[in-house]
């Protein structure tokens, strides 16, 4: 049996992304948890002939708890999106205080549940759950996972504009380091099967799956930014933990973890510099199972790609670290 949990779950990401959750035949049990209009989600999704019994609530009457109680899987889309002209980091300020919040809730109600973050700055959010969970005793690093399913969607869909393949989703391209702007950094080079960009539209290339968000917050026109393909990436993605904590082998997806705590992950946190991480993950019955480490095989363009994600990936984990132990 599987409860999965969306806790934001009314909002722009949060609809479509619980619609999907109520459709998978791989959940018994959804909750849904938001400040505002959980009861009008939780009765429209609940006429959809799926498996999955569906219960929403507001925080009044002990909402988060009622949701959180007996959860193996809760995904976290609460917070504010970004306008034009806004950085993801330009969030902190609110989605911190969110983020910090809700996952004290999953510390108290369901320490033990697989957390995924969605909720921006990814980068400072994932570090942020973190140090919450440490707090509480309850950290288990294989258990806590950035979504960074989005931009590995992104470089698949516009690599297809130069090799034509029919169906993007067959090109696996790993997307390794943060989520946002110059911190996320697309492996072409070792994308399987192997594709030829000329060297002039690679560099665009980069730059769109990077800055692609931007597109969508841009044609929004300060209504929003992505939500349709990240419920679908969150979708994927917690779709693909779930068929592997169920027994299937082989799974493997960027994610973005704490390195020292998965196997492997060691190795490329000592080489980075940095604890927190995009990398290709084995996922299993116990969550991050297997970090690789693929940045051996990557081209010398790549590597200088990834020396400005390590400089700003630095900056953001410690942002996120200092907000939980010196609160502004
Ligand atoms: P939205 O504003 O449409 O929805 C957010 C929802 O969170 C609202 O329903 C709101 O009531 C709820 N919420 C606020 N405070 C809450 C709390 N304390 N507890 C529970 N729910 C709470 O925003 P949208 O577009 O759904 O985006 C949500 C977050 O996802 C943003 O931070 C955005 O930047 C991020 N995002 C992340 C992506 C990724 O690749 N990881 C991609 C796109 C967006």
């Amino acid at each position: 049996m599987v409860k999965a949990v969306v806790l934001g779950a009314s909002g722009g990401i949060g609809q479509p992304l619980s619609l999907l959750l109520k459709a998978s035949p791989t959940i018994d049990e959804l909750s849904l948890y938001d400040v505002v209009n959980t009861p009008g989600v939780t009765a429209d999704l609940s006429h959809i002939s799926s498996i999955a019994k569906i219960t929403g609530y507001l925080p009044a009457d002990d909402g988060l708890k009622k949701a959180l109680t007996g959860a193996d899987v809760v995904v976290i889309p609460a917070g504010i999106p970004r306008k034009p002209g806004m950085t993801r980091d330009d969030l902190f300020k609110i989605n911190a205080g969110i983020v910090r919040d809700l996952v004290k809730g999953i510390a108290e109600h369901s320490p033990k549940a697989f957390i995924l973050v969605i909720s921006n700055p990814v980068n400072s959010t994932v570090p942020i759950a973190a140090e919450v969970m440490k707090q509480a005793n309850v950290f288990d690093p294989k258990r806590l996972f950035g979504v960074t399913t989005l931009d590995v969607v992104r470089a698949e869909t516009f690599v297809q504009d130069i090799t034509g393949e029919k169906d993007p989703a067959k090109t696996v391209i790993p997307v390794i380091g943060g989520h946002s702007g110059e911190t996320i950094v697309p492996l072409f080079s070792l994308a399987k099967p192997s594709v030829k960009i000329p060297q002039d539209k690679l560099a665009p290339l980069i730059k769109r799956v990077q800055f692609g968000g931007d597109e969508v917050v841009k044609a929004k026109d300060g209504t929003g930014s992505a939500t349709l393909s990240m419920a679908y990436a969150g979708f994927r993605f917690a779709e693909k933990l779930i068929k592997a904590t169920k027994g299937e082998k082989g799974i493997v997806e960027p994610t973005y973890v704490y390195l020292p705590g998965v196997e492997g992950g060691d190795a490329i946190a000592k080489e980075t510099g940095v604890d927190y991480f995009s990398v290709p993950v084995e996922l299993g019955p116990s969550g991050a199972e297997k970090a690789t480490n693929i940045l051996g095989d990557i081209s010398s363009d790549e590597k200088q790609l990834l020396e400005a994600c390590k400089n700003g990936l630095k900056g953001n984990i410690e942002k996120g670290i200092e907000f939980v132990h010196n609160p502004p």
